[in-house]
């Protein structure tokens, strides 16, 4: 399974993928918005931090304008994948930029036809939106289920990322389902590793071999 960051703070990637361990990162025009600095400045430096993916979202909402951003951001760097919202011209956009050797992501996705088209359409990756559904109500990781069945079905070759992921559950949930990627806040991402148990246990541990040594120098 690989975990995503899903953050545009640079010091929160810089932080997390000190261990070595973040697969990717995926942005968004919110979470750019959240950063002072020019979109493209932080989406470089991301690049220049992480191996893997780096999705950047298109902000239009016509095909032609999506493939022109699209071609774009590509040029950011190699690791760049391309986010188009789930919408027909979005689709359209992301059977060009393929052609043109370009991945896509394909966003905001809260539906099992959506996500058919999606793969249809060729995205290398399909975002389901989990908390967002269960904020309305219904069950997000259901959808994860679904879509993980139906991509087995017909070996699609999209990735499923588990997105808008809110708390650990979310995390261990799409772990069982065997979902691809998890796109994960970097404060759920740190909460990840630790356990109250582990930190007991250690202090515990180095308790008892501080007191073994204080023995043994005694004798
Ligand atoms: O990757 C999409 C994600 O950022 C959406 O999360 O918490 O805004 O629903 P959220």
């Amino acid at each position: 399974m690989k975990f995503f960051l899903d953050t545009a703070n640079v010091d929160e990637i810089r932080e997390a993928s000190a261990l070595g361990l973040v697969d990717g990162i995926t942005t968004n025009p919110s979470l750019l918005a959240k950063e002072p600095a020019p979109d493209r400045e932080i989406l470089e430096e991301i690049c220049a931090l992480v191996e893997g993916p780096v999705s950047a979202e298109v902000v239009s909402t016509d095909s032609e304008g999506m493939v022109r951003e699209g071609r774009d951001l590509a040029k950011i760097a190699p690791n760049i994948v391309v986010k188009c919202p789930l919408i027909v011209e979005g689709l359209k956009a992301v059977r060009i930029l393929k052609q043109d050797g370009i991945r896509s992501n394909v966003t905001l996705c809260f539906s099992v036809p959506q996500a058919i088209f999606a793969a249809k359409a060729g995205a290398y990756i399909i975002s389901p939106f989990v908390g967002r559904l269960d904020d309305i109500g219904v069950d997000g990781m259901s959808l994860i289920r679904d879509i993980q069945q139906v991509y087995r079905n017909y070996a699609f070759e999209t990735e499923i990322l588990v997105a808008s992921i809110r708390n650990p559950l979310h995390v261990i949930e799409a772990a069982r389902i065997g979902a691809d990627i998890a796109t994960i806040p970097a404060k759920v991402y740190k909460g990840l590793l630790k356990h109250p148990l582990t930190d007991s246990g250690l202090e515990r541990f180095l308790e008892d071999y501080r007191n073994a040594q204080k023995v043994g120098a005694a004798v």
